[in-house]
């Protein structure tokens, strides 16, 4: 069964009309846009579709907020502090718009679809002009013109979580892409925020995503990465047809693809198929990104992960087996509600006994309307910061050893920067399974795929030598 959660041909059609009229008046005047992204992959994502339209409507783009005529501020509010930080930023944008009184301010992305945000943003600064939440994209040229027009516009409800296709995109990267399977979240992971603000999960069409890889290796992309908040369970909703590994499947023969990534994974649902695929399919990386959150199993139960930490480890131990040059990088929460000091000590056992290539550590931030937030035994902040500390040396010396084993290695590095050190330039990249390489070499290697020798290690990274091939 199919649903027909898209919107229809006519409304994105009155959205182009829109886009073409305002466009019209916005080119002559020359008007710019300043787009700032806070968080994850998703919203760099969204970022892109927002400058696309932009384009369409008229504006060029301007890494300079200071003379932009539209900033626009695409935020995160999966863990704390971004709040803050987001308040002091616009805060410091009124100078501008006493300036400057044709200056459009906007502020969207997933934190403006917290109950109660657009309201208490509007009445505490009235200089934005513009918020709207994540699935409201493609209304962007109806909000402008109605801005233009003088009226403070806030979209942020979630009445219409519909997927839209073939929205324009501007892209920064010219080697590599990210693209959305699946959108919102089943989870409701006890401490997450996320299922909240970006609704329930629901898949792309294959044959959508499948043209979206293709139109972007038509265009010299040869690296993607496929997107979801849980990408196992693509396909769960019925809609697609396939479950992820029938899309690894699907999608890997596209011409010109040269590497498949994905992210996140979650240990509940990532099942032998895919784990086969990833063995089988030679253009997915070797790299699995698979948040564990912690190692003991009554805080996992707390947390509502549905997976022990024996059924974590079988993963990364069959998976092992199938490809056995596979790196994982996770995700950890310290100083969870009720975690106890024995029940943090396993975590450190698992982050010992795995041997992850990286970890993105946190302490956990209660946040508002989620289950955990109203548990009784908060963990205190300097309890959580000793914690995060002690893990966080643990899995430096733990990365060290992780280095260790590449000395000697070859293979294939995409180069994505470089690094220039006096007369001396150091290219970085990664190789299939996300290690990343520094070695000398010139800057025309940018974007290309080059052999790498690992001489030596950083703390970090790795340290090689180009091979002639
Ligand atoms: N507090 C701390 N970390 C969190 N994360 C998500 N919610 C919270 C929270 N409330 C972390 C998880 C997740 C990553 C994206 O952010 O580790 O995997
Ligand atoms: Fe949040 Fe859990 Fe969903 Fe990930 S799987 S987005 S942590 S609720």
């Amino acid at each position: 069964m199919r649903s027909n959660l898209t919107i229809s041909e006519q409304e994105l059609n009155e959205q182009r009309a829109i886009a073409a009229a305002l466009s019209k008046e916005i080119i002559p005047r020359n008007l710019s846009f300043y787009v700032e992204t806070f968080g994850c992959q998703m919203n760099v994502r969204d970022s892109e579709t927002i400058k696309g339209l932009l384009n369409t409507i008229g504006y060029s783009e301007s890494d300079q907020k200071e003379t932009a005529d539209l900033i626009l501020f695409n935020t995160c509010c999966v863990r704390d502090h971004a709040e803050k930080r987001l308040m002091g930023n616009i805060g410091a944008l009124k100078e501008l718009k006493d300036r400057n009184p044709g200056l459009i301010i906007g502020i969207c992305g997933c934190m403006m679809q917290q109950e109660g945000m657009a309201k208490k943003l509007l009445r505490r600064f009235p200089h934005v002009s513009l918020i709207f939440g994540t699935n409201v994209l493609h209304r962007l040229p109806e909000m402008i013109r109605c801005v233009m027009n003088g009226e403070r516009v806030a979209i942020t409800d979630r009445a219409n979580d519909a997927i839209v296709e073939h929205l324009p995109r501007l892209r920064d990267n010219p080697r590599s892409a990210f693209v959305n399977i699946m959108y919102g979240c089943n989870n409701f992971c006890s401490y997450c925020i996320v299922p909240y603000v970006r609704g329930r999960e629901r898949s792309r069409r294959p044959e959508d995503i499948r043209k979206e890889i293709a139109d972007l290796t038509a265009n010299g992309i040869t690296e993607i990465t496929l997107l979801g908040q849980n990408v196992n369970s693509y396909g769960n909703d019925d809609t697609a047809g396939m479950h992820f590994a029938d899309l690894l499947r699907y999608v890997s023969d596209v011409p010109g693809l040269k590497r498949i990534r994905f992210m996140s994974s979650h240990p509940k649902d990532l099942n032998e198929d895919v784990m086969q695929a990833i063995a089988e399919l030679p253009n997915v990386c070797h790299h699995v990104h698979l948040p564990v959150q912690s190692g003991n199993d009554e805080i996992l139960r707390r947390m509502n992960r549905k997976y022990s930490r024996e059924h974590y480890l079988s993963i990364i131990k069959r998976l092992r087996e199938l490809v056995p040059d596979i790196e994982f990088t996770t995700d950890i929460i310290v100083g969870f509600p009720g975690e106890t000091e024995d029940a943090f000590k396993d975590t450190l056992s698992l982050v010992e006994e795995v041997g992850f290539a990286a970890a993105f550590t946190f302490a956990y931030s209660p946040r508002q309307g989620t289950v955990a937030a109203k548990m009784e035994d908060q963990i205190p902040e300097q309890i959580k910061k000793c914690r995060l500390s002690e893990l966080n040396t643990l899995q430096a010396r733990k990365t060290i050893e992780n280095n260790q084993k590449y000395i000697g290695h070859t293979g294939e590095v995409l180069v994505e920067g470089y690094d220039q050190r006096g007369d001396e330039t150091l290219l970085y990249g990664k190789y299939q399974n996300f290690k990343m390489v520094y070695f000398p070499g010139s800057k025309d290697l940018m974007n290309r795929y080059v052999t790498v020798r690992v001489t030596d290690i950083n703390k970090n990274s790795l340290i090689g030598e180009k091979i002639n091939a």
